[in-house]
């Protein structure tokens, strides 16, 4: 209903009678849903006729400037569709039937139910931050998926962000296994600029992969204290002012020359470029996977499979384990987003 809600607003300047009649709600009920709005900070004008209004800053992502930031070749590789409000742009993907062979995306500047990692909810002002997701359907025998792409997809988008935000000038970027992209703040401590989420569907013989991505653009000030980890933006680390357009095509331009270099030289070469973003490496951590008792280490880089390795004392035997994405914490003991 709020999606609904929104999408009229942002076509028309209503009055409350015609919104509540199209909705088939009560003006009671309208109002509620006005202050469920403003209470996840969408403040609804109201004109002095009595007739309301969406806040005329917060339009979709431009597919046009998208696009006339990347190179013609990659213009006819995507398909690009930027939207107003979704429950889940990563859900759009999953439930989309994608008949090309394109690498789909759907941008939002709403989600009304983004999701993150551990079943956390993925949180984020309206119209202000970056919120995607690549997807891509295969069926068996596809190379990508035969490269191996299915283990390393948050790997590799690990990879295709921080290396666009270190082209835009972000020194400092790193990588948290498996699919946080943070900085080190001045006191050690990370925080996180950016998660990531992948998801698919699959049977036997096809499938479909979605990778979603939450950005932080703006300061994170305004939403900060709804969140349980440390976290930071683009605008607070970097001087230079970078349309959100930019920064999403620069993600999907390096994530199509991943795929690219995927098929041409295998994992071993993206996970090498994954290696040297790894903030864990040489750390003393502590991981703690669900339903199990968590054990400390010293961070040993990431192995051929994208697994992550902790160096563990054992008695007087030093054990290297591997550690699978699924559901695990990691911290670096003193210095954590977690
Ligand atoms: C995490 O760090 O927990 C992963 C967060 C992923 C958030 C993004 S926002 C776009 C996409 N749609 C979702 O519902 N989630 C991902």
């Amino acid at each position: 209903m709020l999606q609904q809600l929104i999408v009229l607003l942002h076509e028309n300047k209503c009055s409350l009678e015609m919104l509540a009649h199209s909705l088939s709600i009560s003006q009671h009920q309208l109002k509620q849903l006005f202050q469920d709005l403003d209470n996840k900070g969408i403040a609804i004008q109201r004109d002095e006729d009595g007739e309301v209004r969406f806040p005329a800053s917060i339009t979709p992502l431009s597919v046009d400037v998208i696009g006339a930031v990347l190179s013609e070749e990659n213009q006819r590789l995507i398909k690009l569709d930027c939207r107003l409000v979704v429950d889940s742009t990563n859900q759009i993907l999953l439930d989309s039937k994608p008949v090309t062979d394109n690498l789909c995306i759907c941008s939002a500047e709403w989600q009304t139910e983004g999701r993150g990692r551990l079943n956390r909810a993925w949180i984020s002002p309206m119209g202000q931050n970056l919120m995607f997701s690549m997807a891509r359907e295969w069926r068996q025998g596809d190379p990508l998926v035969e490269a191996g792409m299915l283990t390393i997809l948050s790997l590799m988008a690990g990879v295709a962000v921080a290396s666009t935000l270190k082209a835009l000038g972000l020194d400092g970027v790193k990588l948290k296994w498996p699919n946080d992209i943070v900085v080190k703040n001045a006191a050690g401590q990370l925080e996180k600029l950016a998660g990531i989420l992948v998801e698919s569907k699959t049977d036997s013989l096809k499938g479909i992969w979605v990778v979603g991505i939450g950005l932080n653009v703006v300061n994170v000030a305004s939403w900060r204290h709804q969140v349980d980890q440390n976290i930071t933006s683009i605008s607070q680390l970097l001087t230079a002012d970078f349309s959100r357009e930019v920064i999403l095509a620069g993600v999907i331009e390096n994530w199509l020359e991943l795929e690219q270099q995927l098929l041409e030289k295998g994992s071993k070469s993206l996970l090498d470029k994954w290696r040297k973003f790894d903030v864990l490496y040489g750390e003393s951590l502590t991981v703690k996977p669900t339903n199990q008792d968590s054990f400390n280490g010293i961070g040993a880089g990431i192995n051929d499979d994208g697994l992550l390795q902790i160096e563990s004392q054992q008695g007087l035997e030093s054990k290297i384990l591997k550690v699978h994405s699924g559901e695990v914490k990691v911290r670096i003991n003193h210095a954590t987003t977690d």
